[in-house]
């Protein structure tokens, strides 16, 4: 008689997990009263006849308002909402200068768009390793990476933590490289000393995507302590207009990268309940933390810290398989789906491995493969020599828990545990199958 899930025993899980994202009232009701004043985006600088708006001292827009709340809570002078995490990544490339022939470090265990916001400025990603514990790129890797070419340093806080800022801070100050965060998981990550995600770099950029702690459906941030480069990326995400003598004109190559004001109302909406709800999840995955030591085979990339305060976008672990009799952590994934345990393999294959870059499927006669400033396309195949830390995370050890997991009462995580248990307990019909 089976007992595991996958082979036919019963679920540990049958209820569905908290739902993701959270219904308020208060998030209908600001969205409808967006909806009933008629004023749905605010367009910088024409209204919708056309004629350049002036703004309205006593209704102000709420993307201005978002943007100014979000700074403060970051912890930023300037913030720009936008249309995606993407686009906010894209754009602060361009607004840096970053171009033909020029090297960007990205990490090589990330989403696809902390490396193609490079090949939007025609500029050439260079993969560096992330930590083989922490999963977050490797300062000993950046600065193996470095050449006269590197213009940039991308970081991403990878499900939430934050990379080590204080040593690739110095790093791009002793070689003078700018330091951009992709904090699309590190929605309120605090270190210890209080700082946030997002205050580290010239620039860092934010996801309001479906799974993102704040979340608008759609959506993204710019956040900088420069007025300049605050200044540059707000011209660039509304067609590159400034108004020139009181005229909109275009005055740089821009893009449409607007966030609507049904959106910043939503997101404006959640802000008093974020702090709240990281303090759940953060409570949530001590527990979590405290067990998972216990059991052997299984170690976190965020473990929760004590004074430090870390928002969990996703909880990861690293994975060993010979605590579970040598089953794949892929087998061990769809074991724990089977249980009614929501989780994935997260980012399965290093960025360079996936078709775009495997192939180089870019756009036709441009850089970075067909660059005069370069003279030979990269070598995205070797790689997978100088990155095994991403390699063994991507294929055979990242388990990823959503973060929804951890916003309900402390039984869903005895869930979660009990099934991780019945599959040690099992692991030799869990390894049989394999
Ligand atoms: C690290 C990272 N970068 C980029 C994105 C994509 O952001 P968006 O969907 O807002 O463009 C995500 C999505 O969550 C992400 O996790």
């Amino acid at each position: 008689m089976p007992q595991l899930a996958i082979a036919g025993g019963t679920p540990v899980r049958s209820r569905p997990f908290h739902a993701w994202p959270l219904q308020t009232r208060e998030q209908v009701e600001a969205v409808a009263q967006v909806i009933q004043s008629g004023r749905w985006s605010r367009h910088l600088l024409r209204d919708p006849d056309g004629l350049v708006a002036t703004g309205d001292p006593a209704s102000p827009w709420q993307t201005d308002l978002f943007e100014r709340e979000v700074a403060e809570f970051i912890g930023v002078s300037h913030a720009l909402a936008v249309s995606s995490g993407t686009v906010a990544m894209d754009l602060v490339m361009r607004a840096l200068g970053i171009g033909p022939g020029d090297e960007v470090i990205v990490p090589a265990y990330a989403s696809i768009g902390t490396a193609t916001c490079v090949l939007e400025s025609n500029a050439i990603p260079v993969f560096a390793d992330i930590d083989p514990h922490t999963y977050t790129i490797a300062p000993k890797a950046i600065a193996r990476c470095i050449t006269p070419r590197t213009r940039a340093i991308v970081v991403c806080h990878v499900g939430g933590r934050i990379c080590d800022m204080d040593v690739i801070g110095r790093l791009g100050d002793e070689r003078g490289l700018a330091v951009v965060e992709d904090a699309r998981h590190a929605m309120g990550s605090r270190r210890a000393d209080g700082r946030a995600a997002g205050t580290f770099g010239r620039a860092s950029a934010f996801s309001f995507g479906p799974s993102s702690i704040l979340t608008a459906g759609e959506g993204g941030l710019i956040v900088t302590s420069d007025p300049v480069l605050d200044q540059q990326v707000r011209v660039l995400h509304d067609h590159g207009l400034e108004l020139v003598e009181c005229q909109p004109r275009n005055v740089a190559f821009g893009t449409s990268a607007r966030m609507t004001e049904l959106q910043a109302a939503l997101l404006r909406a959640q802000l008093p309940r974020l702090e709240g709800l990281n303090e759940r999840r953060h409570a949530n995955v001590k527990y979590f933390y405290e067990a998972i030591q216990l059991i052997g085979g299984l170690e976190m990339t965020t473990p929760p810290e004590p004074e430090g305060f870390r928002c969990y976008r996703d909880v990861i672990l690293r994975y060993e398989p010979g605590a579970f009799a040598g089953a794949h952590r892929n087998r061990f994934v769809r074991a724990l789906q089977a249980e009614g345990i929501p989780c994935s393999c997260g980012y399965d294959e290093p960025i360079y491995a996936t078709p775009l870059f495997r192939e180089q499927r870019f756009l036709k006669g441009s850089c970075p493969v067909n660059c005069c400033r370069v003279g030979k396309a990269p070598n995205f195949a070797h790689y997978k020599r100088t990155c095994p830390n991403a390699e063994r995370a991507a294929r055979d050890e990242a388990v990823w828990f959503p973060h929804r997991l951890f916003v309900g009462p402390q039984s869903d995580v005895d869930d979660i545990l009990y099934a991780i248990h019945k599959l040690e307990e099992h692991a030799d019909e869990l390894a049989a199958e394999d």
